[in-house]
């Protein structure tokens, strides 16, 4: 096939730029891309937060999509939807700049109410899924991931990261505990928060066995951040943020929660598509892209530091990341 001219390229980019425009160019579109900004939703759950027939939603996240606006991604039975925020391709620095203009928009309250109602029911699901398996929740994690298979890899990774102090440290969805004696032998003083009471029991109990003194038990989900302003010299997360209804408020969360240099440690599952893993286990998210959980961090103050990777016979993937709470003279600049 021969090259394109310049002059048929040109013609091409500007086909593509029009394209681009005429997409966005409506004001519910709009509104679908700022609500994306912070999370993925499923074509119903969009239609609910709009409050406009699924139908008409189906259309305008297929000419989202189709312009590249949209990317979406299969989670068990629904698609899910969320922005393309790639710094890849030729329309990326329009893209940055139409999303940037977009989230200096404020959604309007019944839009934010409806988003918080999906939120809460994702948490109730994710909630009562602790609660009826609570005491046998080792065994369905075990399936796809045995503790003592990614937990001493999570201790030497976290062994290697470079924290200004080891004082104080959250561990977010403790679970049965195994974590926390690690914890509660580095740092002085250790919190373990959990939103499921069934868990923190659990928690508290193997504590006690252990007896370990310097642990607090606080049953709550990340909302607890919010009231601890740097607070935490380090924050740790295993296998948690795929139960989350929205994971990247998990990162705003913590952030605010980390002191300036502190670090957040990661394990989780990389994107996957073994969806047995929601009704087995309460997964609500089949694991996630690398990239995803980087964007996260950087949108809310942390920079990427090292990372790892390892395979299980299983097929699942697992990732750690340390992700590093810039000072915040740093940021103001
Ligand atoms: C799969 S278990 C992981 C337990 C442990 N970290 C491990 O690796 O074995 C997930 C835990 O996170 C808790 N959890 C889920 N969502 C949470 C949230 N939003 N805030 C706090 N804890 C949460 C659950 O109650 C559960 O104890």
């Amino acid at each position: 096939m021969e090259a394109l001219s310049p002059i048929e390229n040109g013609s091409a980019a500007l086909a593509e730029l029009a394209h681009l425009l005429k997409s966005a160019g409506d004001e519910l579109r709009l509104e679908i891309l700022r609500a994306l900004a912070q999370d993925s939703f499923g074509v119903l759950e969009i239609s609910h937060i709009f409050d406009v027939r699924q139908n008409s939603i189906s259309h305008h996240l297929k000419v989202l999509a189709t312009a590249g606006l949209v990317n979406t991604r299969r989670e068990g039975n629904s698609i899910f939807y969320r922005r393309n925020n790639s710094h890849l391709g030729d329309q990326a620095l329009l893209r940055a700049a139409l999303f940037q203009q977009i989230d200096n928009l404020e959604l309007s309250p019944d839009v934010q109410t409806r988003i918080e109602d999906i939120h809460h029911k994702r948490a109730d699901i994710s909630q009562s899924f602790f609660k009826e398996h609570g005491s046998s929740l080792r065994e369905k994690q075990d399936l796809i991931a045995e503790f003592k298979v990614y937990g001493g890899q999570v201790e030497s990774f976290l062994a290697s990261c470079e924290l200004p102090q080891w004082h104080t440290a959250l561990e977010i969805g403790p679970g049965d505990g195994e974590f926390l004696p690690l914890l509660a032998a580095r740092f002085a003083q250790v919190t373990a928060l959990d939103n499921s009471a069934t868990m923190l029991q659990r928690t508290q109990q193997l504590c006690e066995q252990q007896q370990l003194g310097n642990i607090e038990f606080i049953h709550h989900d990340t909302q607890f951040c919010r009231e601890q302003s740097q607070a935490f010299d380090c924050v740790v997360i295993n296998m948690v943020l795929h139960h989350t209804p929205s994971p990247r408020q998990i990162f705003s969360d913590v952030s605010n929660a980390l002191k300036p240099g502190g670090v957040l440690v990661v394990c989780e599952l990389c994107q996957h598509n073994q969806d047995w893993t929601q009704q087995a286990c309460g997964d609500v998210w089949l694991g996630f892209e690398p990239r995803e959980l980087v964007e996260w961090a950087q949108a809310t103050n942390m920079q990427h530091g090292q990372n790892t990777f390892f395979a299980l016979r299983n097929g699942f993937q697992i990732q750690i990341h340390e992700f590093v709470k810039v000072p915040s003279q740093v940021t103001e600049r």
